[in-house]
């Protein structure tokens, strides 16, 4: 499974990149506003510090003017995926935009019938939003293993982008049902190595070492 960034703080994506846990990076327009930062400047720093597909969102709502912005966005550098909702302009300009060869990440997905409009437009990623399911009493989860399942049927080459992840809990559950991405938020991805057995086996080691007198190097 990759794993992707859900975030547009320099400082953060550079730090949990030089764990090499970083397959890539997702930002909306939400993480732009809290990054205080322009998301052309921003975004071309993104794509200068890790190799894997950025997602970056356009913000027009007819085709058009997706298409336009998209292709300007795709001008940042060769590693960015346009991001664009799941409406009917942003289906067209998807499939515009990934026959001209660009990656095209088409978001806000919530059922798994806009999932399959998004692969039949050519999508390179599709992001179903786990935690704003869970927040109205829906099973996120659940629509992760529907995608998975239709995708596999007609053999759809659409990359599952887990996201609106909040919990270790999601990751291990995406990665269990078959996503073939999750876009992971700072805090959450760094808390996947944390586990109170470990901290109490090591504390544990160490106490013993230590009465060993011995040292390795
Ligand atoms: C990523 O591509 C999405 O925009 C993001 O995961 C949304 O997460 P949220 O529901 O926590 O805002």
């Amino acid at each position: 499974m990759k794993f992707f960034v859900d975030t547009a703080e320099i400082d953060e994506i550079r730090d949990l990149a030089e764990t090499g846990m970083v397959d890539g990076v997702t930002t909306n327009p939400s993480l732009i506003m809290k990054s205080g930062r322009n998301i052309l400047e921003v975004t071309r720093e993104i794509c200068a510090l890790i190799d894997g597909p950025v997602s970056a969102e356009v913000t027009a709502t007819e085709a058009d003017a997706m298409i336009a912005e998209g292709r300007k966005l795709a001008e940042i550098a060769p590693n960015i995926a346009v991001k664009v909702p799941l409406t009917w302009a942003g289906l067209k300009a998807c499939k515009v935009l990934s026959d001209e060869g660009k990656m095209v990440n088409v978001t806000l997905c919530f059922s798994a019938s806009q999932a399959l409009l998004a692969a039949k437009a050519g999508a390179t990623f599709i992001s179903p939003f786990i935690g704003r399911l869970d927040d109205i009493g829906l099973d996120g989860m659940q629509l992760i293993a529907d995608i998975r399942q239709i995708y596999d049927n007609y053999d759809f080459k659409t990359e599952i982008l887990a996201a609106s992840i909040r919990t270790i809990n999601h990751v291990q559950e995406a990665a269990r049902v078959g996503a073939d991405v999750a876009t992971i938020p700072p805090g959450v991805l760094r808390k996947l190595a944390d586990h109170p057995l470990t901290d109490k086996g090591l504390a544990a080691f160490l106490a013993d070492w230590e009465k060993t007198g011995q040292k390795i190097i």
